[in-house]
């Protein structure tokens, strides 16, 4: 893609979500099926403790309003990143605490951290300083990991020694704490968790799990899991999405080699695999002929090759980035204004039944993060 065309995707979709701000200000789009958003703030749905405010995805909109502000400089967007950001925020205190999770990175990074970086709120600041020391209060000091998700069934913690790949994106809210703060127990979470995801996580292919499993009171691997990918044992696409971006972050906080090496050897495998269309599978083992897609997970890898090109250039991983983009652009890009949502054909997991092939805020969100990383405009905050 040349400066020209992703200028032009860029001013695409401030187009598309500036026609959104009218008609969405004040809700909480996650997902969008059939070209209509949903809004996880409408209460008449019966959303789960976790699904509703709490979404994971719930900092993605005020994350799409920070970048457009970081590329325009129009206030009226940075307003609108602002109020979406109280929208979560509300969870500190309600009954929704009890939904927060492991990905309050996802949700108070794009929103929060975003905006103290680009104009030093305070009150941002410290929405980004509390979600921070939930994630650390989530670290497990005798397996040296942060635990996934709670209870599954309140009361059972059957699940309590879970770790998952996505987790590496998360951390980054705890380098920022660490600077921000000057005191290094953020950090301290982070580096050695980041570690044992990188020892439990990456198989000799260079792929990586989702889900893995650890004794939760002494340590230790016990076992892994398929997750949202296809099944045990396989390359699940978002998953290795995150790992590349993830750790590659990780080494731009700590200088540790072995994160970028992690990061490289993943990028390694992901390039092997990618389908001569460039149009991202659900998962990189599925059947050829099964055109089952995420195109959520062709923008982070976009995301995370950018960043790992600036530390190993010359081994072709922002062209396979600018690749990516553009094929989404071409192929699966939806800027009419009739329908919600830019990227199509997202999935949420291989073997779910909701979210098969839908638009999801985030990856529009990661769409907009890689363009204007090859604009060299993005708010950089992970
Ligand atoms: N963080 C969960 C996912 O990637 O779907």
């Amino acid at each position: 893609m040349d400066k020209k065309e992703v200028l032009n995707t860029l001013s695409q979709i401030e187009n598309k979500f500036a026609d959104a701000l009218k008609k969405h200000k004040g809700t909480l789009p996650a997902v969008s099926k059939d070209g209509v958003y949903d809004n996880r703030l409408d209460l008449s749905v019966n959303w789960t403790i976790d699904n509703g405010p709490a979404w994971w995805t719930n900092g993605f909109w005020g994350g799409i309003f920070n970048q457009l502000y970081a590329l325009t400089g129009k206030k009226e967007y940075l307003d609108e990143a602002r109020e979406s950001r109280k929208l979560i925020d509300t969870c500190f205190l309600s009954e929704y605490y009890t939904g927060l999770h492991h990905d309050v990175g996802f949700m108070w990074l794009p929103t929060a951290v975003a905006d103290y970086i680009m104009t030093g709120d305070e009150e941002a600041k410290r929405r980004g300083l509390l979600a921070a020391q939930l994630l650390a209060g989530r670290y497990n000091p005798q397996g040296e990991f942060i635990r996934a998700w709670n209870d599954i069934v309140p009361g059972d913690k059957s699940n309590k020694g879970w770790v998952i790949i996505d987790s590496m994106l998360n951390i980054s809210i705890l380098y920022w704490a660490t600077k921000v703060t000057n005191d290094p127990r953020f950090a301290h979470i982070a580096e050695p968790h980041a570690t044992t995801v990188m020892n439990a996580f990456i198989r000799e292919d260079g792929s990586v799990r989702h889900i893995v499993e650890f004794d939760a009171d002494k340590g230790g691997f016990v076992c892994d899991y398929g997750g949202q990918g296809m099944k045990q044992g396989s390359s699940w696409t978002r998953g290795q999405s995150w790992g590349i971006y993830g750790f590659t972050n990780s080494y731009t906080h700590t200088g540790r080699k072995d994160f970028l090496d992690a990061a490289v050897k993943i990028a390694d495998h992901v390039i092997s695999v990618i389908p001569e269309s460039y149009l991202i599978p659900v998962d990189f083992d599925q059947d050829k002929n099964l055109s089952f897609e995420d195109s959520t997970a062709a923008a982070v890898i976009a995301c995370g090759l950018i960043e790992l090109d600036k530390y190993v250039p010359g081994k072709g991983y922002k062209e396979t980035a600018e690749k990516l983009i553009e094929v989404l652009t071409n192929q699966r890009a939806d800027f009419s204004l009739e329908r919600d949502g830019i990227l199509q054909r997202c999935t949420g997991s291989f073997n779910g039944l909701n979210d098969r092939e839908v638009n999801f805020v985030y990856a529009d969100y990661y769409y907009l993060e890689a363009l204007m990383k090859l604009a060299g405009k993005d708010v950089m905050f992970w």
